[in-house]
């Protein structure tokens, strides 16, 4: 990925929320939401490292509102911290809310440290 690209805030997943993904009370079930955010950081991680990148740490994951059956979710990643190996990603969540008014929500706000694997599956430099 160029320098000039990396610190860019960019759309890596976007999904409807689907009946299947609801908790006993009928919304959106808080792990589902989980696991679209780590892929939404997951792949801007790939990206920035050139290659695969194993999940190490969730510092930071606030649900804000509600998701609801028939949102629109979309999960924007940012670059928060380069280290050695290590590599930290911001993920903003927004849901559309598709079955009433339309409007954008934000929903979530995540902070995701990753770590860049070798062939291995041991720790590599980020930037090589
Ligand atoms: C990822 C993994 C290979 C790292 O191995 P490790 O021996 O812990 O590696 P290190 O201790 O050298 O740490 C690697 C980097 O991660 C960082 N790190 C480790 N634990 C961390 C934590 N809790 N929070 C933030 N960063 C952390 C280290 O600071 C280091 O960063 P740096 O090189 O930029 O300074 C290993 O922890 C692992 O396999 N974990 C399971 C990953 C997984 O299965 N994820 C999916 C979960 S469902």
């Amino acid at each position: 990925m160029q320098d000039t690209d990396i610190h860019e805030r960019v759309l890596t997943c976007r999904v409807v929320a689907m009946p299947e993904n609801t908790n006993a009370a009928g919304d959106i079930f808080g792990g589902w939401l989980l696991s679209q955010v780590d892929l939404a950081g997951s792949t801007l991680a790939v990206k920035i490292s050139s290659g695969r990148v194993a999940t190490v740490a969730v510092n930071h994951f606030q649900f804000i509102k509600p998701v609801l059956v028939g949102d629109l979710v979309s999960c924007w990643a940012q670059l928060e911290h380069i280290g050695n190996t290590s590599i930290r990603i911001r993920i903003e969540v927004d849901a559309e809310r598709m079955r009433s008014s339309h409007d954008k929500e934000r929903v979530a706000e995540a902070s995701f440290t990753y770590v860049a694997l070798d062939a291995q599956g041991k720790p590599r430099p980020v930037l090589s």
